[in-house]
């Protein structure tokens, strides 16, 4: 393994808790990550010793609190290779650093007519807040489609991104299939095209080395739950002309320079797009995550999520009945494996792996279009960080064969 998972797991409190009576064995990573004890003490840090509100005091706690906010949203920019702290925003989540940029950018720049590109494989974070600015404009969705393979139907991409684009908004991971996207590639074709490109980086920046100049994207969009992080805090990254130009999105404290009766100018950006009293304590702990990451270096989480995700196939692909969903080669897949078994409803499949300690995700993980495009109203998934190890899948595998005992067991008719 190329990540000492034994002493990972004793820097993680909740691991050592037991499920109905079993070692929990945590795979629902792409809804929410666990949390490293120094993520836990950074927060109680602040709040113990220097909470304040920032931007604002004058005195000793304002000050700490305010440099160590600040200091975040530089290590944030670091993580991402973006040029500058400014271009960094501050927000609730990946989904309100979308509808920031659908309401801030899109409502001033868009208008009837114009496209967007989409897929099929989104979030719904990466799709309501565009279906709802359509409305509103006049502007038409392009969905690139799907392969059997769950990659990015070359063609579409041809076809679609063209003269009429303004928006390119695509997850570079996806949550349920784990594709990983070409998104340089259709930066490249989009730019060619004048049209900007937005990424959700709700999976992949937590899981894979990302950097923004690289990958020459215009917005992406990322939380810190995902990433060892607190809830509660998001990032949105732009080009600052971007930034710059936009309308702000909420509006009241702090992201103002001057207030009139009748009228207001702006703040610098990134304040101008952060209203009011932010998440200081959260941001603050957000920073320890980013540390922990650092540590353990992206080429090597993202190496471990390869070996565990390769492991988890070649183990579930002898159950009978299967179906996994998404890439079969490791190099274009992230950490998630969705499947469907044969007469067992990924529900019931997940509760009974409940009662064996084992958390998966079973729905239709906020993406029912891909849901329909797949043809099934929902699917298991387990998803791995860096604290998984391919041991887990032990008791994964027991799970499944006592769910298809339950569910495929002879029926007694009483005759
Ligand atoms: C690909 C993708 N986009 C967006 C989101 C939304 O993230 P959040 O709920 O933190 O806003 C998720 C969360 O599961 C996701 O997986």
């Amino acid at each position: 393994m190329t990540i000492d998972t034994k002493r990972i797991r004793e820097d993680f409190p909740i691991l050592k808790r037991e499920v109905h009576g079993k070692p929990l064995v945590y795979l629902d990573n792409a809804a929410t990550t666990q949390k490293p004890q120094v993520v836990i003490d950074a927060l109680v840090e602040y709040y113990s010793s220097y909470n304040a509100n920032i931007h604002r005091g004058i005195h000793a706690l304002a000050e700490e609190a305010t440099g160590k906010y600040e200091a975040t949203r530089q290590k944030v920019a670091d993580f991402i290779g973006a040029p500058d702290a400014s271009n960094i925003v501050f927000t609730r989540n990946t989904t309100e650093s979308i509808n920031l940029v659908a309401q801030a950018w899109g409502r001033k720049f868009l208008s009837a007519g114009d496209e967007i590109v989409l897929s099929t494989m989104e979030h719904h974070s990466n799709l309501v807040p565009w279906q709802i600015l359509a409305k509103e404009k006049g502007l038409t969705l392009r969905f690139i489609d799907i392969d059997d393979d769950g990659q990015l139907v070359a063609a579409d991409i041809e076809r679609y991104i063209g003269e009429k684009t303004k928006l390119v908004a695509i997850t570079h991971m996806s949550n349920v299939l784990g594709t990983i996207n070409p998104v340089r590639e259709i930066a490249d074709r989009a730019h060619q095209h004048g049209a900007l490109v937005l990424l959700d980086g709700a999976q992949s920046v937590p899981h894979l080395p990302v950097d923004v100049q690289e990958l020459d994207c215009d917005f992406l969009a990322f939380s810190a739950h995902k990433m060892l992080g607190p809830t509660g805090v998001g990032v949105l990254y732009a080009r600052k002309e971007l930034l710059e130009e936009m309308d702000p999105f909420m509006s009241g404290g702090e992201m103002i320079r001057r207030v009139e009766l009748e009228e207001s100018t702006w703040n610098d950006v990134p304040w101008k797009f952060e209203a009011g009293t932010p998440n200081i304590g959260d941001v603050c702990a957000f920073s320890a995550s980013l540390d922990y990451l650092s540590d353990l270096g992206m080429e090597n989480v993202r190496a471990h999520e390869i070996e565990l995700v390769q492991e988890a196939v070649r183990r579930l692909q002898n159950v009978p009945g299967i179906t996994i969903y998404g890439p079969e080669s490791a190099a274009s897949k992230g950490g998630v494996v969705a499947f469907n078994i044969e007469d067992i409803h990924p529900h019931d499949l997940g509760t009974v792996l409940d009662r064996h300690g084992v958390a998966i995700r079973a729905g239709h993980h906020c993406a029912q279009p891909l849901m329909k495009r797949l043809d099934v109203v929902a699917t298991g998934r387990a998803s791995f960080y860096v604290y998984n190890e391919p041991t887990e899948f032990d008791a994964l595998i027991e799970g499944i064969e006592a769910a298809a005992r339950l569910f495929r067991a002879p029926v007694h008719t009483g005759a």
